[in-house]
C-alpha cells in the first residue's frame, strides 16, 4: 500500500514523511556533468527514469521503462539521437514517440515512452515529474550565482535514508547549529540572536542578524576575519518543495585601509525524493570573493561536507527510530520550530491539493 493510500489530510496538518509527495514541481534529476552520452538511470518520485544527451547535447529524461515489456532502458543504447531497447530493439526519438519496433512490419507510431519536460540551468538539470501542461519554467527558483563568473562555487552530493520533509524542517531549524555543528557553523551567540520569519506565498524565509561577533569556523578562515567582531547577516529560504537557498553578508565594520569589508556565500541545497524514505541531495557553497583561491576552495568543501555529513547522519538517525519504535509519539514544538511548522503546513496544502482534497 503507498503512503497516498493511508494519508489522512486533516484541516490544519502539517506536512510529514508520510505526506503524498508533491508532484507539480521543478526538482533536480541530477547535475550536468551527470548526464552524457552514457544512459544513466535514476529513481525520482518513486518513478524510475533514463537521462541521457542527444548529440546536440541536450538533456532527455524518459520513464526508465519499455513499454513493451518493463525492460530498463538505460540498459539499452544509443544510435545517434535514437534510444534503442536492449532487449527486443524497440527504438525510441528524444520526445519519447517510437520511431520502430524490429518485430513489427509497420512502426507503431502511437506508441511512446513517457517523456519528461527538462530544463538544464548552470550546474543543474531539472525535470517536471507532474501533469505536463502545468509545467511552468518560471517556476523554478532562481540559482543564478551557480552559473555567474562573479562567483565560485564547491559542491557535493548524498544518497541518504530520510524524507525531504524532516530535510527542509532541518534546514529551518537554527537552534541545533552549535549541539549538531559545534564550532563550525555554530556559535552560541547567533543561536540566540534575533530572527524574524516571514512567508512570501509559499516561500518561507528566516532573516537573522548578528553585530560585533566573530565569525563562526566555516566563514572565519576564507574571509581572513577570524577572532575579529563582525557583523552576520543571513537568510535561509524555503524555496520550494525541491529547493533550500541560504546566503550569509559577512560584513567587517572597520576593514584595514584597501581591504574588503563584505563577504557574501550563498548556500544552495537541492532535494528530491527518492522514494518516500530516500532522498537525492546535492548541496552548493558558493561565494564571490577569492574565487581563484584553492585553498579556501578545499576548506570550505571540506567543511561544508563534514557539516551536511552530520545533517545526514542525524536526519538517517531519526528516521531509523521514526520506522522502527512502535510507541506512539507526537513531537513536542518549541516556538523557533514555526519556521518548519509553515514548512510543513505548505507542503500539506500543496498535497491536499494535489490529490483533490479541500481542507
Ligand atoms: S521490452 Fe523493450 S522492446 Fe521489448
Ligand atoms: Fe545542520
Amino acid at each position: 500500500m503507498t503512503a497516498s493510500n493511508v494519508y489522512q489530510f486533516q484541516p490544519g496538518g502539517f506536512a510529514d514523511h508520510r505526506t503524498p509527495l508533491i508532484m507539480n514541481c521543478w526538482y533536480v534529476a541530477a547535475t550536468s556533468s551527470e548526464v552524457s552520452r552514457n544512459i544513466i538511470s535514476r529513481r525520482l518520485l518513486g518513478t524510475d527514469v533514463a537521462l541521457y544527451r542527444t548529440l546536440g547535447g541536450e538533456a532527455i529524461a524518459v520513464r526508465n521503462r519499455c513499454p513493451h515489456r518493463s525492460f530498463p532502458l538505460a540498459k539499452g543504447r544509443l544510435v545517434g539521437d535514437t534510444l534503442i531497447c536492449g532487449y527486443h530493439g524497440m527504438q525510441f526519438d528524444p520526445s519519447g514517440r517510437c520511431s520502430h519496433m524490429p518485430s513489427m512490419p509497420i512502426t507503431p507510431y502511437n506508441a511512446s515512452v513517457r517523456s519528461f519536460p527538462v530544463v538544464e540551468l548552470g550546474p543543474l538539470v531539472w525535470i517536471w515529474m507532474g501533469e505536463a501542461n502545468l509545467a511552468d519554467v518560471s517556476q523554478i527558483p532562481n540559482t543564478h550565482w551557480l552559473d555567474d563568473p562573479a562567483w565560485t562555487s564547491v559542491s557535493g552530493a548524498f544518497h541518504m535514508k530520510s524524507d525531504y520533509v524532516s530535510m527542509h524542517e532541518n534546514l529551518l531549524d537554527q537552534t541545533h547549529f552549535p549541539f549538531l555543528h559545534p564550532g563550525a557553523i555554530g556559535t552560541p551567540e547567533f543561536a540566540r540572536s534575533k530572527l524574524t520569519v516571514r512567508q512570501e506565498g509559499e516561500v518561507i524565509i528566516i532573516d537573522r542578524e548578528l553585530k560585533n561577533s566573530s565569525p563562526p569556523g566555516v566563514y572565519a578562515m576564507p574571509t581572513g576575519l577570524t577572532g575579529k567582531p563582525v557583523h552576520r547577516y543571513s537568510e535561509a529560504r524555503f524555496a520550494s518543495p525541491a529547493l533550500h537557498t541560504a546566503f550569509a553578508k559577512i560584513v567587517d565594520p572597520q576593514p584595514t585601509s584597501g581591504a574588503q569589508a563584505e563577504f557574501r556565500f550563498n548556500i544552495t541545497h537541492a532535494f528530491t525524493p527518492e522514494s518516500h524514505g530516500s532522498i537525492h541531495y546535492w548541496w552548493f557553497n558558493s561565494r564571490n570573493f577569492k574565487l581563484d583561491d584553492q585553498d579556501s576552495d578545499v576548506f570550505l568543501h571540506t567543511a561544508s561536507a563534514k557539516a551536511y555529513l552530520e545533517d545526514v547522519d542525524a536526519l538517517e538517525w531519526i528516521w531509523e527510530v521514526v520506522q522502527n519504535d512502535n510507541q506512539p509519539q507526537f513531537d513536542l514544538n518549541f516556538a523557533p520550530d514555526k519556521p518548519g511548522l509553515l514548512m510543513r503546513r505548505v507542503i500539506h496544502e500543496r498535497a491536499a491539493a494535489e490529490a483533490g482534497v479541500s481542507l
